[in-house]
């Protein structure tokens, strides 16, 4: 056996070797695109893979002896049916080719391309179970002579290997990828079921909230439309997102408009969109928030404030599911889930005629109301700490809580603005506090100092005044607070009695009418 025979012999071993080793593909086959040279004594070697998506051949293997050749070549892609690697492609058959200059099949435009030129070729089809995925091309044998039968018959054999290997290697990698994505899948799924509650950011402990979440909690479950009840600052808007968030429809967009907000044309402008020309100034077409969250949730803030010829139009996209763009005649489709909020009750409104009655029903369909914090004191504390946490980090300050007594104020105030109100207050102690503090009573504003538990059997002061009383225990508070819960309860009254004129109020008290002003304005009395 000559050397020639044993060197190729050697490299279908090594293939073998490295099959069975299950070396990477990335090293795998620049190994055999380069041995593949040294046997074939050529100058240059290549695997060109075809890509289905567009139809082109490409270099992603080459060994050539010019680098910059080389840097051209990867990189480079052709039509499938071009040139003699093209052919070779589409006939299934190894080519060898003793002079380009006289084959036709030849594409010059590649040897244009990278400087390269190109005397003679063998190639040969990578042929797998799933077809023909690319040619192997070896180029211009060296020492003036040309590649013969025995060269193509050795190519031809190598390619199968090659083409076993690569299709291996894409399947392992396809089963790799699938196996990561169900992995996090897992994971994530895992972490969902050990998660308690399905709405983290979301407080609420008592048996009020509870059943809250039991709604929330079908809600999202469900494609039903949604309206949220509850005062000035209970959550809804959070609410709503949490629902959103929990559902199916989470990957897609929640956009919220607050239908109280704009005058009914913009409103209609902005739910429904326009098209070019609808009006003066309307120069191109333009998607409404329906279109825009197609797949996800629209929520309709303050929905009891909305216009009645919006109502009309809201009627007709929860019953026929679609929308027509002002200045439009089409109608189109539109997928979205509704949530709509309200502060006040909307019953009331359909029974003053100021809302549809068949739209009320259709938006009202699954009502949830939220508690105001007055009828859940218990969580006022959680609440705080988490507000407190987000505001120190805001303002970066390490503020590590907040002492009891401040927390006992916090959680007997009625809170008439409800969550918002709690997390100014919260945030506003946290700018007063010193840097390393706790949030103590002097922190919190005037306003709260009223709430002190007060003794009834205090003493009082002459008859047909006002009662006056004390903290429950004399130690309860500083001096300074203690004085200023009895002014704000004292100045109150005093306003109650005088029918809220602060005149006449200001001479009873004897104090100047700008100075009771001050007073009312710190306790918060108005
Ligand atoms: N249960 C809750 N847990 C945590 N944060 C809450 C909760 N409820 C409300 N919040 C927070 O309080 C603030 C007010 O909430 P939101 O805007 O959702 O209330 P709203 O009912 O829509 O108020 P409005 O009627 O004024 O529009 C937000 O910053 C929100 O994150
Ligand atoms: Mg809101």
């Amino acid at each position: 056996m000559g050397t020639e025979q044993t060197g190729r012999l050697k490299l279908l071993y090594d293939l073998g070797c490295a099959f069975a080793a299950r070396t990477e593909i990335e090293r795998l086959i620049p190994f055999v695109v380069e041995r593949c040279r040294e046997v074939l004594d050529a100058e240059g070697a290549s695997v060109q893979l075809y890509d289905p998506d567009t139809n082109e051949l490409h270099f992603p293997y080459v060994a050539v002896d010019d680098t910059a050749v080389a840097a051209r070549l990867v990189g480079l892609r052709f039509p499938a049916d071009r040139g003699v690697a093209g052919h070779v492609l589409q006939t299934g058959e190894p080519v060898r080719v003793d002079d380009v200059t006289n084959d036709p099949r030849f594409y010059r435009g590649i040897d244009h391309r990278t400087g390269a030129t190109t005397r003679n070729m063998i190639a040969a089809p990578l042929t797998s179970h799933q077809g023909r995925i690319g040619v192997i091309q070896v180029i211009n044998r060296r020492g003036g002579r040309g590649f013969t039968d025995d060269d193509l018959a050795f190519l031809d054999a190598l390619a199968g290997s090659i083409a076993v290997a690569i299709e291996n290697a894409r399947l392992y990698s396809d089963l790799k990828t699938s196996q990561e994505h169900l992995h996090a899948q897992v994971g994530a799924l895992r972490r969902d079921l050990a998660r308690p509650d399905r709405f983290p950011e979301f407080v609420g402990t008592g048996e009020l909230m509870a059943e809250v979440f039991q709604l929330m909690e079908s809600a999202a479950a469900s494609p039903i439309a949604v309206l949220i009840e509850g005062e000035t600052g209970t959550g809804k808007e959070l609410a709503a997102r949490m629902i959103h968030r929990a559902g199916a429809r989470a990957d897609y967009p929640f956009l919220a408009v607050n239908c109280a907000a704009l005058p009914e044309t913009l409103l209609e402008n902005e739910l429904f969109g326009h098209s070019r020309g609808a009006f003066t100034g309307a120069a191109q077409d333009h998607k409404g928030l329906f279109e825009a969250a197609s797949g996800g949730t629209v929520f309709l803030d303050e929905i009891g404030e909305t216009p009645a010829g919006m109502q009309a139009k809201l009627l007709r996209v929860l019953q026929e599911g679609e929308i027509t763009r002002l200045g439009d005649t089409r109608p189109r489709k539109v997928d979205v889930r509704v949530i709509s909020a309200t502060n006040r009750e909307l019953a009331a409104g359909v029974a003053d005629g100021r809302f549809r009655a068949d739209l009320f029903y259709r938006l009202g369909a699954f009502p949830i109301r939220l508690p105001p914090l007055r009828e859940r004191h218990e969580d006022v504390p959680l609440l705080a700490d988490r507000f407190l946490i987000a505001a120190a980090a805001r303002h970066r300050k390490r503020v590590s809580g907040i002492d009891p007594r401040a927390m006992t104020l916090l959680a007997k105030f009625p809170w008439p603005g409800n969550v918002r109100e709690l997390q100014n207050e919260i945030e506003r102690a946290v700018a007063l506090a010193g840097e390393g503090e706790v949030v103590g009573t002097g922190q919190l504003s005037p306003k709260l100092l009223s709430v002190v538990p007060l003794a009834s059997a205090a003493a009082s002061v002459a008859p047909g005044t006002l009662p006056i009383e004390l903290p429950l225990a004399a130690s309860a508070l500083p001096l300074r607070e203690a004085r200023a819960a009895f002014e704000r309860q004292y100045i109150g009254a005093s306003l109650e009695e005088h029918g809220g004129n602060m005149s006449r109020a200001a001479k009873a008290l004897g104090v100047s009418r700008v100075a009771l002003h001050r007073k009312v304005k710190d306790f918060g009395l108005r």
